[in-house]
């Protein structure tokens, strides 16, 4: 099993490690000579695909935090409506599904049952099912109308990374496709957003090199009984996926939030020292997110807030209020998720091994749940 780990204390360590290699070979052969996305394995009828006036995106745990990022990216790149549903919520509320409508499942080990389920029901309502899935020979592919395979390789620790980072370019991927045979956008337009999709391994490679004031951090935070995730836009699953990565593995209360609905009610929750993680928008997107973020992280300071900010090289405006800040390098505002989640699993990694718990095994889990 140490061969296994290839040196690595865990295999949630090594997998960790492994994210630049599992989305450069998810990005893998999906062009043509002249730089035109081709997807072989989509063997659903272009005629059907362009049609399509709705997407559903059903899946469980990580992987429905990985759907969550696809919405951001498909609605904005397509102009297709697309919903996220947990895969065991959807088949019981007698979903609105159609021949146009496009079902897409996401998951790693290709036999998650209420996943399985979602498939087979929408399938039986004549929508078409194009899964995202990392394990070859699995049942979900073989029960779908077309696979995009994500190529992750093994993951053998529970708590979901590389296969995270694979099902969300898988998606990024999807969503070009469907813009480029739709005509949504221009060639010119795919060909740089995938250059930028390229570039993202290095960009994890760093954010992974950086990962020892992380794990220091998480050491000195051995004694927190829950922390908060605040997030917007595409950071809002980022932070939902870091507090599901803490209650797997270190068995803290944790609890994500859209950083817009603080107001609303969870800043009831802060009080002196209450650790907040707040994923930061790029500063050069639109729409003045980064500066409604930023006001946020004030305002649970004021309210004696310990904020660990995830930040872009190069936010300065973030450093007046913020505790820590965990810097990632710059990218496109849609692809951040990939750079942005990588702080936060290294963080509930080092958080439980510092309780000295099995990262690899955590409690009461199951690497794939078989039953519904
Ligand atoms: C289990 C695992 C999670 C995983 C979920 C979905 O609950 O513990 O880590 O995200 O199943 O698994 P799938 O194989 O469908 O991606």
């Amino acid at each position: 099993a140490a061969a296994e780990k290839g040196g690595f204390d865990s295999f949630m360590d090594k997998e960790i490690h492994d994210q630049p290699q599992a989305v450069a070979d998810t990005l893998l052969g999906r062009t043509d000579a002249s730089g035109a996305l081709v997807l072989d394995d989509l063997r659903i009828d272009e005629s059907v695909l362009r049609a399509v006036n709705k997407i559903i995106v059903v899946a469980c745990g990580t992987a429905a935090y990985s759907g969550h990022v696809a919405k951001y990216a498909i609605e904005h790149w397509c102009r297709i409506p697309v919903e996220v549903e947990l895969a065991h919520e959807f088949r019981y509320r007698d979903p609105i599904v159609d021949e146009r409508t496009l079902v897409v499942a996401v998951t790693q080990s290709g036999e998650t049952m209420d996943t399985l389920m979602a498939v087979r029901h929408a399938r039986e309502q004549g929508a078409k099912v194009i899964s995202i899935v990392n394990t070859h020979g699995s049942t979900i592919p073989r029960e779908s109308d077309a696979v995009l395979y994500t190529h992750a390789g093994p993951e053998i620790a529970v708590a979901s990374t590389k296969a995270f980072l694979a099902q969300i370019t898988a998606a990024y991927v999807l969503g070009l496709y469907l813009a480029q045979l739709r005509g949504n956008k221009f060639p010119d337009e795919i060909g740089a957003l995938l250059e930028e999709l390229r570039d993202m391994p290095r960009k994890i490679q760093t954010v992974i090199e950086r990962g020892e004031y992380v794990r220091a951090t998480a050491r000195s935070m051995e004694k927190s009984d829950k922390v908060l995730f605040l997030g917007r836009h595409v950071g809002f699953p980022v932070a939902l996926e870091g507090a599901l990565k803490l209650k797997e593995l270190a068995y803290i209360h944790a609890e994500g939030f859209a950083a817009g609905e603080l107001k609303h009610g969870p800043i009831a929750l802060i009080d002196e020292g209450q650790p907040v993680f707040v994923v930061v928008p790029s500063p050069r997107g639109r729409d003045s997110l980064h500066s409604k973020v930023v006001s946020n992280i004030q305002e649970i300071r004021a309210r004696g807030a310990r904020t660990l900010v995830i930040a872009e090289d190069g936010d300065d405006a973030v450093r007046p209020y913020a505790d820590e800040i965990f810097w990632i390098p710059q990218a496109p505002t849609l692809l951040q998720p990939l750079l942005a989640v990588v702080p936060l699993q290294i963080f509930a990694m080092a958080l439980a091994t510092a309780k000295g718990l099995d990262v690899d095994q955590p409690r009461n889990l199951a690497k794939s749940v078989t039953v519904e």
